[in-house]
């Protein structure tokens, strides 16, 4: 696999997201099996645009009935560091009264952004709203909010690719790397 430049060590491969997403995709449905009414048919929510390879994988991986919908959620505006302030740039088509609810993400830093959709669509008056992420990075909690399955824990490091970007580029990387941050200063597209 040929690595980018930025990439500065490959954490996680497509395969190994891949096989991991499986296992966790069992977990899920064992989750709604048991809790969720049979009828109530789950809505997945995938907030854009991080959030795309993984979600692909997810449900592709997810062995029973879903509805696919979207959000657009910003609060990173680019760069390495939150803003803390998010905003519904779109909203999900669906309604969404009396839904069991999961959000895919592709990362959680400081928690923000989930804590903010779980508890507008809660408010909407979903039945239940539930967590699902492809990485997170739990010593950079600002807000009391734990993700229900989670396929990596990672150290404090800016990551890139199978849907995170720098600057809206690199979400194409086939793998999740650690971002050589000191070559973003210089680099040229
Ligand atoms: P939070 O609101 O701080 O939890 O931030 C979550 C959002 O920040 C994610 O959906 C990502 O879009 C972005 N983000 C957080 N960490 C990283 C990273 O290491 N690389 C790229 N984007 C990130
Ligand atoms: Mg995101």
């Amino acid at each position: 696999m040929k690595q980018h430049p930025l990439a500065k060590e490959i954490l996680f491969t497509d395969k190994q997201i891949e096989q991991r997403t499986k296992e966790v995709a069992k977990e899920v449905k064992a989750y709604y099996e048991k809790t969720s009414d049979s009828e109530n048919t789950l809505l997945v929510i995938g907030l854009l645009k991080g959030c795309v390879p993984f979600y692909q994988t997810f449900c592709m991986n997810y062995e029973a009935d879903l509805e696919m919908d979207f959000m657009v959620i910003s609060s990173y505006l680019g760069g390495t560091k939150s803003n803390g302030e998010p905003k519904i740039n779109l909203d999900v088509n669906s309604s969404v009264k009396d839904r069991d609810i999961l959000i895919v993400e592709d990362i959680i830093e400081s928690g923000i952004t989930l804590d903010y959709v779980r508890k507008y669509l809660l408010n909407k008056g979903a039945n239940s709203v539930k967590i699902l992420t492809m990485l997170d990075k739990p010593t950079e909690r600002k807000v009391d909010i734990q993700p229900d399955w989670v396929c990596y824990s990672i150290e404090k490091h800016f990551v890139i690719g199978y849907g995170l970007d720098y600057q809206e580029k690199l979400r194409n990387l086939p793998y999740v790397a650690i971002c050589d941050t000191e070559k973003l200063a210089s680099w040229k597209w």
